[in-house]
């Protein structure tokens, strides 16, 4: 048994369902999911109801956080056509600015190239921009990007096309920086039938196995893994309606480790990808005394239900290794053996000066 100790993970991708829909996760189940993955920083995204736009949704959410949180946090503000004007006011407040180019879960949509250009124009330069800019749309906000001589950040990378664009436009020198979730290194259309077509609903969808290949072979390219935690519960996702997501928080350094078993990344790479680089492109503060143990050989199967209120994941059933035994947050073991020990509001907000 190899207990290693790990920087604490950083995810700037979860969605942690408040405010609005309590019933499938909160600021306290979704940051207990995450001490339970490994995560000592989470950043919330703004499709909730209502979306994160404007100061007082923002206020919600971070009442919420500073009430619930068991690990740190930050909150992404979303960008849409009404707050072209005033989405800046609220820059440092936030970690980031998430646009949604293509359609999700939730009612946040950014269609217009014209508004599309003036969020890009008016964010802080030294702030980051989210895209969830899938095929075409991803070169529309690299042109924009470029155009404002300015930085943005790919959200779910998941296509060959997709990759290998971001790949050519580094070796040009543009400033863009990329994720990739687990999901979508590790499943594709053929896992469509086994998890059954509601579950298998997720946004980017499922690709073929070759736009699978592609994101392992250009893993140099992917500068940050994020789980794209996406809870739904599974009388949701298996009714007529299904929404599209996955959780992921607990499953996926199991899955990244796993891959480091199969010598497809090395230990570094995973550290570097799940808490150096999102920390450093989303200029997060280093946690005092903060760290994880993980034995990182423990071989086990993903059960039906974690710690995550959505209680389901389309993993369950996959052998993997490395398994989190302690995660000490700021000094304190929060996490020992499955056990938390951490009241809610321990969480920091990562935005929010200590007074
Ligand atoms: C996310 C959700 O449920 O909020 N769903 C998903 O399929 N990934 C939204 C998103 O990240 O696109
Ligand atoms: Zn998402």
């Amino acid at each position: 048994m190899a207990s290693v100790r790990l920087p604490g993970l950083v995810d700037v991708h979860v969605h942690l369902r408040e405010p609005g829909a309590t019933h499938k996760e909160d600021f306290e189940s979704g940051t207990r999911a995450a001490l339970a993955g490994g995560f000592t920083i989470v950043v919330a995204m703004p499709n909730t109801l209502p979306p994160l736009i404007d100061d007082d949704s923002l206020c919600q959410a971070e009442e919420a956080g500073a009430a619930k949180a068991v690990c740190d946090f930050g909150i992404h503000l979303g960008a849409s056509s009404h707050n072209t004007a005033t989405a800046y006011m609220l820059a440092e407040r936030v970690v980031g600015l998430k646009f949604y180019l293509d359609a999700t879960f939730g009612s946040l949509l950014l269609a217009d190239l014209g508004d599309i250009r003036e969020h890009f124009a008016r964010w802080p330069k030294d702030r980051p921009i989210l895209c969830h800019a899938e095929d075409r749309n991803l070169a529309t906000v690299l042109l924009c990007a470029h155009l404002e001589n300015r930085g943005v950040h790919i959200v779910h990378v998941c296509r060959q096309s997709e990759i290998e664009c971001i790949r050519d436009a580094k070796m040009r020198g543009m400033s863009v920086t990329c994720e990739v979730a687990p999901h979508h290194l590790y499943l594709s259309h053929d896992d469509i039938h086994r998890i059954g077509p509601g579950r298998s609903e997720v946004r980017p969808r499922l690709q073929a196995p070759a736009d699978v290949a592609a994101l392992w072979d250009n893993m140099d390219v992917v500068d940050c893994i994020a789980t794209d935690h996406a809870p739904h519960l599974l009388s949701e996702k298996d009714g007529s309606n299904p929404p599209p997501g996955f959780p992921g928080l607990e499953t996926s350094l199991p899955l990244m480790l796993t891959a480091v078993h199969a010598g497809r990344l090395t230990l570094d790479d995973l550290i570097d990808k799940m808490a150096h680089q999102p920390r450093r492109i989303f200029g997060l503060p280093e946690q005092a005394d903060t760290w994880i143990e993980v034995d990182v050989d423990a071989e086990w199967v993903v059960p039906e239900q974690g710690v995550t209120r959505c209680g389901w994941t389309p993993f369950a059933g996959m052998p993997v290794r490395g398994r989190v035994e302690r995660v000490y947050l700021r000094g304190q073991n929060v996490f020992h053996d499955g056990f938390f020990h951490v009241e809610p509001g321990y969480g920091r907000n990562v935005r929010q000066p200590v007074s």
